[in-house]
């Protein structure tokens, strides 16, 4: 496959970065090794600004091309997971509790890729934003990048990531426009009845045929509220009340998650939960108390951009290694932040059968690596070419 061979010539390096990241995993905001590492690699590769401690850990770098143009973002989660890893690699993780399970490590090492080449060759107008950013996994770190206006404040207009997927061929992409994975949203029910023995019922108010009832109603959002044509997942995975066979509750809770693809779909399912929760909480007559644990929304591509993406990534692998039909995934992933701000693309990169993300035996796959970086450094040649805008050369 043609990759940029300037970039196979440091698959070595890249590798090297890759297991002594995975080494050092760090959770949430507090990727601060993380980002010293990769500042100090921007800075050696030449990128003209290194921009430290946004959004707490993230790093954003900027490399000049040629001439004036537009800035393209590419961006790299850098988090790890809260759990143990079993892989007994010889790079596994030295800290306990924390393991790069989901190949954050690899999209480190890939954009590192890119942009030592990209700083390099500036074969391309305008700028490039290289976004590494903490807290994917949990805490939204890219949306709080985005409300802290760091595409604003360095004129980002379009965005690009990608994610390594286990499920998928090596060195294959895959990706659709339009809604690729799902918002998440969590949820909890608190009732307080009246507790009281059981052999008199009479005299209490029992919170668990309520809530019974309310876990049944909600399944029915899905089943009869949403449209059968679009995607909806209403899962109530915990319930909790009681303690003794002969004595009812004074209190039971229930939580669970809904994942949805569509903003109205999803306002109308979390408008049913409080509807249900209210009504069921008044014909059994006790108090009930809805709390949504609003998540990431729908990661959604843009049309032309992930035309593009696609049209770059078959320069790479070749179109039959690309697939622009992917189905949509329920989990989720907080880069729909700057989906939601700016048009781009996110593309999953098959990285070979394996374990699943966010298991612990699972491993980014290095082989992929040079794939990955001469998609994202290509993106940006071709997405801004540096002729476009020195028609005469002059800049050669
Ligand atoms: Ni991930």
């Amino acid at each position: 496959m043609p990759i940029v061979n300037r970039i196979g010539d440091f698959a070595a390096d890249m590798t090297a970065w890759r297991r002594h990241l995975h080494q050092n995993p760090e959770l949430e905001f507090a990727c601060h090794g993380t980002a010293a590492f990769v500042a100090d690699k921007l800075r050696a590769f030449g990128v003209d600004e290194v921009h430290e401690g946004i959004a707490v850990s993230g790093v954003v770098g900027i490399i000049e091309g040629q001439g004036p143009g537009p800035v393209i973002g590419l961006r790299a989660d850098m988090d790890a997971l809260p759990m143990d890893e079993e892989t007994g690699l010889d790079h596994a993780s030295a800290v306990p509790g924390a393991m790069h399970a989901c190949g954050h490590d690899g999209h480190t090492a890939m954009l590192l890729g890119a942009a030592r080449y990209l700083a390099e060759t500036r074969n391309f107008a305008g700028r490039v934003a290289l976004i590494f950013q903490p807290a994917e996994e949990q805490g939204g770190g890219a949306g709080v990048m985005v409300r802290d206006g760091v595409l604003d404040r360095f004129d980002i207009g379009q965005v690009f990531a990608i994610h390594t997927a286990p499920q998928y061929p090596e060195g294959t992409f895959h990706t659709a426009p339009g809604p690729l994975m799902a918002a998440v949203d969590d949820f909890e029910v608190r009732l307080r009845g009246k507790g009281g023995h059981a052999a008199h019922p009479d005299e209490a108010c029992d919170p668990i045929p309520a809530a019974l009832a309310m876990v049944q109603a909600m399944q029915t959002v899905v089943s009869r509220n949403a449209d059968p044509m679009q995607d909806m997942v209403v899962s109530v995975t915990q319930i909790h009340a009681g303690s003794a066979f002969n004595v009812i509750p004074e209190t039971a809770w229930f939580g669970g998650t809904l994942r949805s693809f569509d903003a109205g779909a999803r306002q109308m399912a979390l408008r049913r939960f409080a509807e249900i929760v209210d009504g069921h909480a008044a014909a059994y007559g006790l108090a009930a108390e809805l709390e949504l644990i609003e998540g990431y929304p729908p990661t959604v591509n843009a049309e032309e951009p992930v035309r593009f993406a696609a049209q770059v990534a078959a320069g790479i692998v070749g179109a039959d290694r690309v697939d622009t039909a992917a189905t949509p995934e329920m989990g989720a992933e907080d880069f729909s932040f700057m989906l939601e701000a700016r048009p781009g693309a996110y593309l999953f990169l098959g990285q070979g059968e394996g374990p699943s993300v966010h298991h612990p035996k699972f491993d980014f796959n290095d082989a992929v690596a040079p794939v990955g970086a001469s998609y994202l450094a290509r993106l940006v040649e071709l997405a801004q070419p540096a002729a476009a805008v020195d028609p005469a050369g002059s800049g050669a």
